[in-house]
């Protein structure tokens, strides 16, 4: 018995190397080497070659990432003031969270969700202890996420009443790219060429209660609100917006949604945005900072609605996979015990404080700083373009970002520190004196 298992076992292990030297030989005709480090226009002739053209490029390519710093192919060094859209929380190479990948990796990577896994059950209790909700789900990116609740919302709905299928979002707002998510987006320039979208969606103006009041009835299954409107220009929703949804919401039965994908995991200074107002909703939507890096989304259920999915109602294959978990698990451990939710709402005062005396000195190309926590927005006079600044900017050895037309976006580590920000100040005013 014992033998026949050894010989089974060496066959294997021969029809392995036999297999690994056929990969090596048909490596061989594949033209990538890890080793090699190409040089920005080698990458650059690449890309072109490539990939689908579809991202508008910065001229650089960054090759390493430590803390609150990148740096590029030729080894210059930019302050990151953009965390890749909202998403490094901890910053580049975060010790903690390299050490819980290398140790999954070394141990269990991906089972599929046909068996249980403990990595995903710890970091949904996690997010349950944080948040008001009761249920997660994972997914592995924010429009995944969202795209849980649109299926979610819409279940909701027809469990009441097949009439019950019209969503409401905000007008600017942007929930993401695939079909359902873009479909709630409240910008034509992410549908025109794609049609037809879903049906009865309706879109509103951002803190416009008489529109608000109009649009939602019975017939409504959901509201998808972002607390600050990231892609739509760090617009903030005020408090009393929000109270007014949540009421109208109870009152018609409409499930009411907060995408907080770009808010959440502590970038406005609490482990949610909604955490800063009087309201909760039903369901939530996070991305981007819970794996400050891997990819991992989610969708956050509250208790009375935790039997709306059952088995087979949804899923993913990679969805809340061992490794993503895991480091989701350690990013929320970081902010806890490192005490990251306090750097942020002192940093924030920080940058409030400092940008505000910026636009003092530039009334007339400074409309308003708004924002929240770490994603602020510098808000241009109408005439003034941001791109060309974020251009600029990178010049500069200073990575920022844009969110709509006439705003730059600052979305910083959590873990920056003061003194990384005086540089920064310091480059921004020099900016915003040139225009
Ligand atoms: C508020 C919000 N929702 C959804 C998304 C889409 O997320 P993802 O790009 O991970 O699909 C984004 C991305 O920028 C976002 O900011």
């Amino acid at each position: 018995m014992k033998k026949d298992k050894e010989n089974i076992v060496n066959k294997l292990y021969d029809i392995e190397k036999i297999r690994t030297e056929n990969i090596k030989k048909e490596e061989k005709n594949i033209s990538y080497n890890p080793e090699q480090v190409l040089s920005l226009n080698e990458i650059k002739s690449l890309d072109e070659k490539y990939l689908l053209q579809v991202y508008a490029r910065m001229p650089v390519s960054f090759v390493y990432g430590s803390g609150e710093f990148l740096y590029d192919t030729e080894g210059n060094e930019y302050i990151d003031f953009l965390s890749g859209i909202a998403v490094n929380s901890l910053g580049h190479a975060n010790a903690d969270i390299v050490e819980t990948i290398r140790t999954q990796a070394d141990k269990l990577w991906h089972t599929s969700n046909l068996y249980y896994n403990s990595q995903q059950a710890l970091l949904a209790r996690a997010l349950v202890e944080i948040s008001f909700s009761a249920k997660v789900f994972f997914a592995n990116s924010g429009t995944e996420a969202n795209e849980a609740a649109i299926k979610f919302a819409r279940a909701y709905g027809q469990k009441m009443n097949t009439t019950k299928t019209k969503i409401i979002a905000l007008k600017s707002s942007f929930h993401g790219r695939t079909f359902g998510s873009m479909s709630i987006t409240g910008q034509s320039k992410i549908h025109d060429g794609f049609g037809p979208l879903l049906e009865n969606i309706e879109f509103i103006e951002a803190n416009n209660i008489k529109s608000l009041e109009k649009a939602v009835n019975k017939d409504t299954c959901a509201l998808i609100l972002e607390p600050v409107l990231g892609e739509g220009g760090i617009l903030p929703l005020e408090n009393e917006f929000l109270e007014k949804a949540r009421e109208i919401c109870d009152k018609n039965k409409t499930l009411l949604i907060f995408d907080e994908i770009q808010t959440g995991i502590g970038r406005t200074g609490k482990y949610f945005a909604y955490q800063h107002s009087s309201v909760t909703p039903d369901l939530l939507t996070i991305a981007k900072g819970l794996g400050s890096g891997f990819p991992i989304g989610a969708l956050l259920v509250s208790n009375k609605y935790n039997d709306i999915f059952d088995i087979g109602s949804h899923g993913s294959t990679f969805g809340g996979n061992h490794l993503a978990c895991a480091v989701g698990y350690e990013v929320l451990r970081v902010i806890e015990s490192g005490k990251v939710l306090e750097n942020v709402n002192n940093i924030s005062e920080y940058l409030f404080t400092h940008l505000n005396n910026i636009k003092n000195g530039f009334p007339e190309k400074i409309q308003e700083i708004r924002g929240k926590g770490l994603l602020i927005g510098i808000v241009l006079k109408e005439n003034i373009q941001a791109r060309p600044l974020v251009a600029k900017a990178l010049e500069k050895n200073l990575v920022i970002g844009r969110a709509s037309d006439n705003v730059i976006r600052l979305a910083p580590p959590l873990i920056v520190r003061i003194k990384t920000c005086d540089r920064a100040l310091e480059k921004i005013e020099e900016l915003i004196s040139e225009i």
